[in-house]
């Protein structure tokens, strides 16, 4: 007896997942899943109500009622992964280039930027490098090194300041802190450390010989 009940309750079960009326999985309908049939505004609803011509494309092409599901055509999707797809081809060949274009660049050029008896310990002095607008800053520690760094901060370009005794360059845009020594960003919004100048001192000249562009 109460076999039988569980098995009339089991075909009850296969007859409701089975049937059209309920979106079921059976191989008819699955074969007619990418087929409009029904207005699927009668059938569902967006979570705020709202109908669903209102609701955002992205919730159209990914529905998570099951019923709605039926509407999303395979071409949708797949010219979707293709979309996608491509996106990620293009950014690569897009970074390849620039790869290409940075390691065919003319080595930057030796320029004598300042001299060491007028650059005394604890001071600072902007310089162009390797053009006469890109602005840099020579650096002499209160210890007696020699820093460069660009001046743009790696944020949005603004223009860092030193701020020898307290360590740090300081860029007021945002408040953005890169660290004296290294040049390495240490709070506030710029993503990367500063471009490093390498310095060759002969004599009584500095000289500005080379461009480190660092991305950690
Ligand atoms: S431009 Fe420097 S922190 Fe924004």
């Amino acid at each position: 007896m109460a076999l039988d009940q569980d098995r009339s309750a089991t075909a009850d079960v296969e007859a409701r997942v089975d049937s059209g009326e309920h979106g079921g999985l059976d191989s008819k309908l699955l074969a007619s899943a990418s087929l409009p049939e029904r207005d699927e505004t009668e059938i569902s609803t967006g979570p705020d109500g709202s109908p669903l011509a209102a609701q955002p494309p992205w919730r159209k092409d990914f529905p998570i009622d099951w019923p709605v599901d039926q509407f999303v055509a395979r071409r949708d999707f797949a010219k979707f992964l293709v979309l996608t797809s491509g996106a990620f081809v293009t950014g690569q060949a897009w970074i390849a280039a620039q790869h290409l274009i940075r390691s065919r660049r003319p080595a930057p050029p030796r320029v004598r930027i300042a001299s060491l008896s007028a650059t005394p310990p604890g001071s600072s002095q902007v310089f162009g490098y390797p053009n006469a607008h890109d602005k840099c800053l020579l650096i002499r520690s209160s210890d007696g090194e020699l820093l460069a760094y660009s001046q743009a901060c790696t944020h949005l370009s603004c223009a860092v300041v030193p701020r020898i005794e307290e360590g740090v360059l300081h860029c007021p845009c945002h408040e953005g802190y890169f660290d004296l020594k290294t040049g390495r960003n240490i709070a506030g919004p710029p993503p990367r450390p500063l471009p490093k100048i390498e310095l060759s001192v002969e004599g009584d000249d500095i000289y500005a010989i080379g461009i480190d562009e660092r991305t950690v």
